[in-house]
């Protein structure tokens, strides 16, 4: 069995290394240009060159949870297109999550800005029930982030392609139920997949429909968000604030307002990383899973996307 990596922007030595060990039997290279044709294909953002002249593969692994970038490219009819299933990403996400949310509630913000000053302040404690969370996107990372801010009792809101039930959450689901979701929410948490149908989705319609002085998480991609809808509203006052993971350019570009903007944090798109060893292990047991005609988690359906 040969097994081609092709990731772009990644140190390919370390996971050439833990697949080999993981897969003793398989032959496994980095990709080059006319190399020969591979069974199964490792990818991060690879160029469309590599599908043209990769055309015996018989299962594409994405070394991350969102495919975006790969329903870009033209890929081989009808080969399965495989996205990582956790491998550790939603623990990372429910820490940054919760972390963001708790000092966005809290106004820790505020706090580091009185100290820095050199003043001892208190601020009035804030209403739980005023700070409903919402989450758009409740798969495997979005209801991990649920489950971790059930702990601080705050009131929790899912929103979803397809009809959930969560305890502790109330779940909305589809465009008929997207208004009423951001109705009550007062931040709203981005952890969606980059799809035609979600590209744009926080704008000045669907922002302006939040709770007044609501505050956005985006932890999904940069273009679910219009940026300058976002910046609008804060200035406007509508908004409370933002905190950024994900970028339309990353790395963000240097002139970007959001870097300067005092009502938006900026993190480089590193809430939830891909962690080598358990990406491995998780890819290396899907290949043995499919070799043997098992089925497996994680497979991305083109039609939706995701
Ligand atoms: P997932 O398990 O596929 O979950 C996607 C969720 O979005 C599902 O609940 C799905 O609904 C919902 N959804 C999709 N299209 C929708 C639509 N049109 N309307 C309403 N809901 C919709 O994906 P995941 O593993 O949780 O990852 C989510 C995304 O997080 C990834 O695609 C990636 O872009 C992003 N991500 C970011 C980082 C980072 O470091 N910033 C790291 C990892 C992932 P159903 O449940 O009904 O299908
Ligand atoms: C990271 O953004 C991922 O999609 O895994």
């Amino acid at each position: 069995m040969r097994i081609t990596f092709c990731c772009t922007g990644t140190k390919a030595q370390p996971w050439l290394e833990g697949l080999q060990a993981a897969l003793p039997g398989a032959v496994v290279d980095l990709w080059t240009a006319g190399a020969a044709s591979a069974d199964y294909a490792v990818v991060w953002a690879p160029p469309q060159q590599f599908f043209d002249e990769q055309t015996g593969l018989k299962g594409i692994f994405n070394i991350g949870a969102g495919v975006d970038a790969l329903m870009k490219l033209r890929l081989p009819p009808g080969v399965p297109v495989v996205r990582l299933d956790d491998a550790g990403m939603s623990v990372q996400m429910a820490e940054y999550v919760c972390h963001a949310v708790i000092r966005h509630f809290r106004e820790f913000d505020g706090y580091e800005a009185d100290v820095n000053a050199g003043k001892w302040s208190y601020r009035k404690p804030r209403s739980r029930a005023d700070f409903s969370v919402g989450i758009m996107g409740m798969g495997v990372l979005g209801e991990r982030v649920a489950q971790a801010l059930q702990a601080f009792e705050l009131p929790l809101r899912g929103w979803s392609r397809s009809p959930k039930s969560l305890p502790g959450v109330q779940c909305f689901a589809g465009e008929a139920q997207f208004h009423d979701f951001l109705a009550a929410t007062r931040i709203l948490v981005c952890l969606l997949p980059l799809t035609p149908d979600t590209r744009d989705i926080m704008n000045r319609d669907t922002l302006s429909r939040l709770q007044p002085d609501a505050y956005v998480i985006n932890v999904a991609r940069g273009a679910h968000l219009v940026d300058e809808d976002l910046i609008a509203l804060i200035d406007s006052g509508h908004l409370a604030g933002a905190t950024l993971d994900v970028f339309r350019t990353e790395p963000l570009p240097a002139q970007h307002p959001f870097w300067k903007h005092p009502k938006i944090t900026v993190t480089p798109h590193t809430s939830a990383r891909t962690l080598r060893e358990e990406s491995i292990v998780q890819i290396a047991g899907k290949i043995v899973a499919l070799e043997r005609g098992e089925p497996i988690a994680g497979i991305v359906n083109p039609a939706r996307g995701y």
